[in-house]
């Protein structure tokens, strides 16, 4: 089948298009020039400047440290090695905390290549992504396990297990996508709760720890090639270099294992 890869640069509005035709999305993140220049030339569709990039790139604990310029910084770095894959950047811990300042940040990220950002959570964020929406910003949701919320969570845990979680984070996702978020990433959610997720929804979602129903996948750039961050090794992890051989290889058995719905296989996802 032919792919979005042999062809034109991914644009948001092509987003909702590979779903309404079932072309599953591969994402992964990237955080400097010479890693983006291998992943796009590679078959990825989705780079994510992700503010795990505290955590794998700056040695913190948590995500919280990444602040807005950490994120431009290396947005201008990945834009630069992008002819095809589209660039989504992080809004980083706070900066999306009132409307004002998520503007401010996401014009940063913007003026740095980013095409489209990503925030965390609904409740208040529904406002915030109104706002960036109504200005023109194309926005990504991400729920379940949302990183900046690892404080309240009390650790890196699976969301969503009992049945009024998961009716929660049912309606937070029909609430992102209706406030106009054109993406959504779900992080570590049973494989039931983020296949229902899917079908409720007509904008594609991403799993990360989310099993195999949803629209696409996202690995994080350092787990998808097996080195050692110093932190906890999720489940859902898959090391891509001992099946790839080289880089380029890991790059492209990913997104075959992706698209044809091989990864994620029971033993990376959640029941
Ligand atoms: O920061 C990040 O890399 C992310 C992905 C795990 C989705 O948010």
């Amino acid at each position: 089948m032919s792919t979005h890869a042999e062809s034109k640069p991914w644009t948001v509005p092509a987003l909702a298009d590979a779903k309404r035709e079932g072309r599953r999305l591969v994402m992964l993140t990237a955080y400097d020039n010479s890693f983006a220049r291998v992943a796009d030339a590679n078959g990825i569709d989705l780079i994510l400047i992700g503010d795990s990039l505290g955590m794998v790139v700056q040695g913190h604990d948590s995500t919280l440290p990444v602040t807005v310029d950490d994120i431009a910084y290396h947005t201008r770095a990945v834009a630069r090695g992008l002819n095809r894959a589209l660039l989504i950047a992080d809004l980083p811990f706070q900066s999306d905390a009132t409307p004002e300042r998520a503007l401010d940040a996401s014009i940063q990220l913007l003026q740095a290549g980013a095409e489209m950002v990503k925030l965390e959570g609904a409740g208040h964020k529904l406002e915030v992504i109104r706002f960036l929406v109504e200005r023109d910003i194309p926005v990504c949701a991400h729920l379940g396990l949302t990183p900046q919320s690892v404080l309240k969570f009390g650790g890196y845990k699976v969301q969503g297990r009992d049945e009024a979680a998961a009716a929660r984070l049912r309606a937070d996702a029909k609430a992102v996508a209706e406030a106009g978020a054109q993406l959504l990433v779900l992080e570590c959610v049973p494989t039931s709760l983020a296949t229902a997720i899917t079908a409720d929804l007509s904008i594609p979602t991403i799993g990360i720890g989310a099993g195999p129903g949803c629209d696409g996948q996202v690995l994080v750039l350092h787990d998808f090639l097996g080195i050692d961050t110093g932190h906890r090794k999720p489940k859902f992890v898959k090391d891509f270099l001992a099946e790839g051989g080289s880089i380029a290889g890991a790059v492209r058995a990913y997104a075959q294992a992706v698209r044809d719905g091989s990864f994620p296989d029971a033993e990376h996802s959640y029941a």
